[in-house]
């Protein structure tokens, strides 16, 4: 049988890189997920997941993160975990309980420690830095907190035909202390069935909970659509029935990919994603919506990726936002 992977976000690439090879020579759906999202969690610069993430408030990084086995339906998640290396394997090991499969704040801190998942302080100087100057922005020009909510998500299909769906991430920047986003919400930032596909999400969590998009688009292949067809459709309706019952929609984005191997993905905004087959190549893309409720999708230029980094890595001292 064939093997994929597709996640969202550029900060993706690396882990789906990886882990697309091992599925290549045989690896399993559930490893690439924990061990690619890791790699997006450890990396500093990445800072809407894992360690250096955006705090809330408070200055407090409480995460987010779910995993789900598209073979069992078997659901682990946390929300609000503080002080905790690893998100995403946490939500594995939760995933195997049959009771408290879903764990928040000091609860689901606890469990970790309990279970020996490494701790550590999460929070770096330069979220740190970044939390101070988005204080002062705020303070100065009366603006709205909220800024930033960009989850990694994937979906995976390994060569035995089981499939698993992952996120995390750190939430809505500057977010209450004990909000939820829609990353450790089942049907709405995550859904797998192996014998159909998988989807995930992110975007603003508020917006996304108002639908099931992630259960959708996955239902809606489950009926014979192509993932892209699927994804399309769920995406642009819920757009636009959110501009016209609540006249506006927040930024967000959905991947989902098939059982067969083929993926689809629809944007209200500019986003990036990453995807990896049997036929094609670990590739960065970028989405943006098209006519007609398409997707217009192209891969990422030299420049954009260039951008990207000098983006991501500015000098500490240099950051003005
Ligand atoms: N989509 C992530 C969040 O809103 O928390």
């Amino acid at each position: 049988m064939t093997y994929g992977m597709i996640a969202t976000w550029r900060m993706a690439y690396e882990g789906v890189a990886k882990m697309a090879r091992e599925l290549a020579k045989g690896g399993d759906a559930g490893q690439s997920i924990v061990e690619a999202i890791k790699m997006v969690e450890d990396y500093p610069y990445y800072k809407s997941v894992g360690f250096g993430g955006l705090p809330n408030e408070d200055c407090q990084l409480e995460l987010d993160a779910a995993y789900m086995d598209g073979d069992n339906f078997d659901v682990g998640a946390v929300a609000g975990i503080q002080q905790t290396k690893n998100p995403i394997a946490v939500a594995e090991r939760l995933s195997h309980e049959r009771f408290n499969s879903f764990l928040v704040g000091s609860g689901a801190t606890k469990y970790a420690r309990e279970q020996g998942f490494e701790q550590q302080e999460m929070i770096t100087d330069r979220a740190k830095r970044m939390w101070e100057l988005r204080l002062e922005e705020i303070q100065k020009n009366n603006l709205s907190p909220y800024d930033g909510h960009d989850t990694v998500g994937m979906v995976s299909l390994d060569r035995r035909g089981k499939m698993v769906v992952g996120t995390s991430s750190s939430g809505l920047f500057m977010k209450k202390s004990g909000r939820v986003g829609d990353s450790p919400l089942s049907g709405s930032g995550f859904y797998v069935d192996s014998e159909i596909g998988g989807a995930t999400a992110t975007g603003l969590g508020e917006d996304l909970m108002k639908g099931c998009l992630s259960y959708e688009t996955v239902a809606l292949m489950g009926q014979g659509l192509s993932p892209q067809k699927a994804v399309d459709q769920v995406v642009y309706r819920f757009n636009d029935k959110l501009i016209k019952r609540k006249g506006k929609a927040g930024a967000f984005s959905l991947v989902c990919l098939n059982n067969r191997g083929q993926w689809g993905i629809a944007t209200n905004v500019e986003f990036s994603f990453v995807a990896a087959t049997e036929t094609e190549k670990a590739e960065i893309y970028l989405a943006r919506p098209g006519k007609n409720q398409t997707t217009e999708i192209e891969v990422a230029t030299a420049e954009w990726l260039k951008a990207y980094d000098l983006r991501i890595k500015q000098p500490l001292e240099k950051l003005t936002r």
